[in-house]
């Protein structure tokens, strides 16, 4: 691990402690939002590297049981106070390691998490999503495809996550981003990868 690197709680705690945090939105964006509106029966949902946890309240109303995931335990007290009452829906964990049911989850919310991981990282990531999402489960969220000229946030190419992703999961939405944060606009998509039954 390197303190210089995103691969290390301490690089995202002093980000967090500086109030330095040019990904946060600080609110639900749009696409998420019409998601749970089209998807009411809600279920299990993981949102990993939750940062300040805006996500959590959406899921929680629209229904879902939702669990918030950060290795940083300054973003945990940060969502903490964001999330008031429903701060018991966020802990301290690292996604690779952290506990949790395999096929536990029915879906799994992406926001700036990949593109936080060094792209070493990725292939685990890939692997460690279809061990927690169900057969039918999706991963869905925000998928950023730069470019990026000083990475991080590190780009993926549209091939590279079809190779990363495609064994396991198929893609069912694939949309452009039109309420973006200036560091992603035009950069990223919304994307519903839906987890197959075998692979
Ligand atoms: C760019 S921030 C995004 C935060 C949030 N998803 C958002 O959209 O505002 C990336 C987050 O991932 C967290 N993170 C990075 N690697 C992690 C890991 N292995 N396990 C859990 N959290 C991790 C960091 O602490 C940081 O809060």
């Amino acid at each position: 691990m390197n303190e210089t690197t995103g691969n290390n709680p301490a690089f995202w705690d002093q980000r967090y402690r500086a109030g330095r945090m040019a990904w946060d939105c600080g609110g639900v964006p749009r696409a998420l939002t019409e998601f749970l509106k089209q998807h009411p029966a809600g279920g299990r949902a993981l949102v990993p590297g939750c940062g300040s946890g805006y996500e959590i309240k959406a899921f929680q109303a629209a229904g879902w049981t939702v669990l918030g995931l950060d290795f940083s335990r300054d973003a945990i007290d940060r969502a903490r106070t964001v999330l008031g009452p429903l701060a018991d829906r966020v802990c301290v964990g690292d996604f690779f390691t952290h506990p949790l049911a395999a096929g536990g989850f029915d879906l799994v919310y992406e926001r700036t998490f990949l593109c936080a991981l060094p792209p070493a990282v990725w292939p685990d990531y890939a692997r460690r999503m279809a061990e927690l999402l169900r057969p039918g489960g999706r991963l869905c969220g925000y998928f950023f495809f730069g470019p990026e000229e000083e990475p991080p946030p590190y780009p993926i190419g549209r091939e590279e996550l079809s190779g990363l992703l495609g064994s396991s999961f198929q893609m069912q939405a694939d949309d452009p981003v039109g309420d973006s944060l200036p560091l992603y606009a035009g950069k990223e998509r919304w994307q519903v990868w839906c987890r197959r039954r075998a692979g």
